[in-house]
């Protein structure tokens, strides 16, 4: 499925930069093929326009902002978060400003990211119970752009047949290749997939899991969100919960701008920041060097044979089930890719 072949994923909102890099000025970012500039407003709220003057087709991100409104750098037209054009400065002060806009998408802040729909919200933002919950801290760990698409990054999300394979140099046992099953129960928003999955600990491991243990277990409850989005909440026997939330943002047909937040129950003094990001960058770079060798056209494989397929393919099948029922439903004009 090639992403920007499919306008019925401009209905989801998807996470784009952290509301924070707008502190000093507008930046440009490519959603679903689609370029948008965020800036914030007065109010400091988020906005998204399109990335283009209606003067001369400049890009807006190269501007500037003017009390919440954004100046194009080429010869100064400003506008509102809402894309009308308030201000020519070349024309005298009584001659009234043509009605003009850049056009204007939903944003919102949610988790430190700006989340963008280009088009009207069929679901709403995934809800984080640990962002509330005050046993939880959030760490910012990931934001990287990766060569692949949002699903090949999803079906992988809840495939643990690779951890032997893909993850031997961290926590997978080679020794060991096959995988614990997932219970999965279909939600409105996606699915639950729910499994107990053996580890080895190396000992830079040691204050992730809360072991010294040489292997341990992961408990899983994994939730994915309709389309590119999902949790893996991984709780170890210590009591310890090490929660990923990732968003596979589709920039475009072969590109992803992968972002990874961590919740954890314990303190800074307990397990620092940098030994988090450490461990799992490490394994994050394992996923990624094989996702980009991969074809991001993650349905061209959807006519494998039967006699092909493992149990652990299944969360994957059900997501592009899921994803085409969605397709077909909302009568996309051209057939998957
Ligand atoms: S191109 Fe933007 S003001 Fe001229
Ligand atoms: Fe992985």
């Amino acid at each position: 499925m090639l992403s920007t072949r499919q306008p019925i994923l401009r209905n989801f909102w998807y996470a784009t930069v952290l509301v924070e890099s707008l502190a000093d000025g507008p930046k440009p970012f490519k959603l679903l093929g689609q370029e948008i500039v965020l800036f914030l407003d007065k109010e400091g709220a988020p906005a998204a326009l399109e990335d283009r003057c209606c003067h001369r087709t400049a890009k807006l991100s190269k501007g500037w902002i003017h009390d919440g409104n954004i100046v194009c750098g080429y010869h100064g037209w400003e506008y509102d978060r809402e894309g009308k054009l308030v201000m020519i400065p070349q024309f005298p002060f009584e001659q009234a400003v043509p009605n003009a806009k850049a056009k204007n998408f939903h944003a919102k802040e949610r988790y430190g990211y700006v989340w963008v729909c280009l088009g009207e919200p069929l679901s709403d933002i995934p809800a984080l119970d640990y962002e509330t919950d005050p046993a939880f801290r959030r760490i910012q760990q990931f934001y990287d752009r990766w060569q692949t698409s949002s699903l090949r990054l999803m079906e992988n999300s809840f495939d643990n047949a690779h951890f032997a394979f893909v993850h031997k140099g961290t926590f997978g046992d080679i020794n060991q290749p096959k995988p614990e099953k997932y219970e999965i129960t279909e939600t409105d928003y996606g699915f639950v997939a729910e499994t107990i999955v053996t580890v080895r600990n190396p000992p830079n491991a040691v204050r992730i899991t809360g072991t010294s243990e040489p292997t341990t277990k992961r408990i899983m409850r994994n939730h994915w969100y309709l389309p590119f989005c999902r949790t893996m909440d991984m709780h170890y026997p210590s009591g310890l919960r090490h929660v990923i939330f990732n968003c596979a943002t589709p920039i475009d047909d072969g590109a992803i701008q992968l972002i990874q937040i961590l919740y954890r129950n314990d303190r800074e003094e307990d397990c620092s920041t940098a030994e988090l990001i450490a461990w799992d960058k490490a394994i994050i770079e394992e996923d990624r060097d094989m996702l980009e060798a991969t074809d991001p056209d993650a349905i061209v494989d959807m006519g494998r044979k039967i006699e092909m397929h493992m149990p652990s393919d299944r969360p994957g099948m059900m997501m592009r089930n899921r994803l085409l029922a969605l397709l077909k439903a909302h009568g996309e004009a051209e057939a998957p890719r």
